[in-house]
């Protein structure tokens, strides 16, 4: 299950619900960048590192290898929970190859988007607009090996120390050069604070690829939950505008070890409309009243930072591209309700380049997209609030005709549609797929 877009397209309430029908909930990329919300009854929780599926008892939950930790959040994470009834046990299972999420990566996080911010004045013009959780700085230690740290290495104070040694001096000499205000990092404190941090969290950290591939030849099954979405992937989104991991489903197997081919299904979800944060490539935004609308009526602000989300209409050139590359086979199309009450709705089929000339291939790099103005259909919309439809055919011609664009642009079905943020506002619909021949 993957998001089809740049993220917030309301995956944790798909998976949520999807969980009822697997086994494992395996979570392969990202950290405490993403932020999933799900809705049960009354109670709203947002996750952050911690799989959906720990809401529904007797699941495996599972945090890959491909994800990077921030051990002291996740322990908040699980307390959090905890408080509010939810049991953490050994339904939470931790990959010892998980990289570890240390306090000087968000202030290098931190520091390097301050820099770029002086540097060039303005969001999108350097500054990624990152979560500042550490994301960037953690993965960029994963790949540079001899600064790195693994959720295993916590277990071991002796060794964490002498890694720390190493990483303390050198760190703090990046920082300066990054003009951050330095407060001194002593090795042995953060140790003691990691390795402790380690010891509560020692029962859940295991060898996740052996467990899933146990978990999958005991002929149980297995959901892959992605985090961020394909438009943020490290490779295939617009970078840099993106995220550090492999965002796609094609992170799935580094991720959690486990092969591509044994992948059976791929949903996508896509919101009805586009939304982004942080800065980046944004054909089909809406600076005006409209995209104000959808903000509110979508309650579009970040789970993970609060910051309120860019909110443009639908562009099927970019959800057709990440089909593409997630190999997707369905669609669940989520918040369809926030369109209601648009006397027309505006899809894009098309970009066109600053010369003049169209293209329906999406091109995931930020500098070649510069200057890409929409090209638009317009379909009509519907007046009447959707939140009590439970099922398609319940929904107003119009919507269905909305749905019926996308199946026929994209060519594949819309097999899931969300309108409302509980448990029950969401209904199956593999209806009238026509062949997309
Ligand atoms: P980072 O992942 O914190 O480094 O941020 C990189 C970019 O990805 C920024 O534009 C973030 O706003 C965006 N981003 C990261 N995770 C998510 C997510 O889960 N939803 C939406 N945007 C995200």
């Amino acid at each position: 299950m993957v998001g089809l877009q740049w993220g917030d397209e309301g995956k944790g309430k798909i998976v949520d619900l999807l969980t009822s029908r697997y086994d494992c909930i395996v979570r392969y990329n990202g950290g405490a960048n993403a932020g999933h919300t799900v809705q049960v009854g009354t109670e709203r929780y947002a996750l952050h590192l911690i799989p959906s599926g720990i809401l529904s008892p007797g699941k495996i939950n599972i945090v890959g290898n491909g994800v990077v930790v921030d051990p002291e959040k996740l322990l908040d994470e699980v307390d959090g929970l905890r408080k509010r009834g939810v049991a953490v046990g050994s339904n939470l299972r931790i990959s010892d190859r998980a990289h570890v999420v240390m306090p000087y990566h968000k202030e290098q996080d931190a520091a390097l988007e301050e820099l770029l911010e002086r540097k060039s004045g303005k969001l999108g013009a350097g500054q990624i607009g990152t979560t500042r959780r550490g994301i960037g700085p953690a993965y960029s230690d994963k790949v540079r090996r001899s600064t790195a740290l693994r959720m295993g290495d916590l277990l071991d104070h002796a060794l964490l120390l002498r890694k720390l040694e190493t990483i303390c001096g050198l760190r703090m000499a990046e920082l300066e050069a990054l003009g951050a205000n330095v407060t001194p990092l002593v090795p042995r404190e953060l140790a003691d604070r990691f390795a402790a941090a380690g010891e509560k969290l020692r029962p859940h950290i295991t060898d996740t690829v052996y467990l899933v591939h146990d978990e999958i030849k005991a002929g149980r099954s297995v959901l892959f939950e992605g985090a961020n979405a394909c438009l943020l992937d490290i490779d295939h989104g617009t970078f840099p505008y993106v995220t550090s991991s492999n965002c796609s489903t094609l992170g799935i197997p580094a991720g959690s070890g486990v092969p591509g081919r044994m992948i059976g299904k791929v949903y996508g979800i896509m919101k009805a409309y586009s939304t982004r944060v942080g800065g980046g490539p944004f054909v089909t935004e809406l600076l005006d009243e409209t995209g104000e609308r959808i903000r509110k009526r979508g309650r579009e602000y970040g789970t993970t930072t609060g910051r309120p989300r860019r909110c443009g209409w639908l562009d099927l050139v970019a959800v057709k591209y990440s089909v593409m590359v997630c190999g997707a086979d369905a669609i669940a199309c989520t918040l369809l309700d926030v369109l209601s009450g648009f006397d027309e709705l505006k899809i894009c089929v098309g970009y066109r380049r600053a010369d003049g000339t169209v293209t329906d291939r999406f091109i995931p790099d930020a500098e070649r997209m510069h200057g890409f103005t929409p090209v638009y259909e317009t379909l009509p919309g519907w007046q009447r609030e959707l939140t009590d439809c439970t099922d398609r055919d319940d929904l107003p011609r119009e919507a269905q005709s909305y749905l019926a664009f996308v199946e026929k642009f994209v060519g594949i079905p819309v097999e899931l549609v969300s309108v409302g943020p509980e448990r029950t506002q969401t209904f199956e619909s593999n209806a009238r797929f026509a062949s997309m021949a």
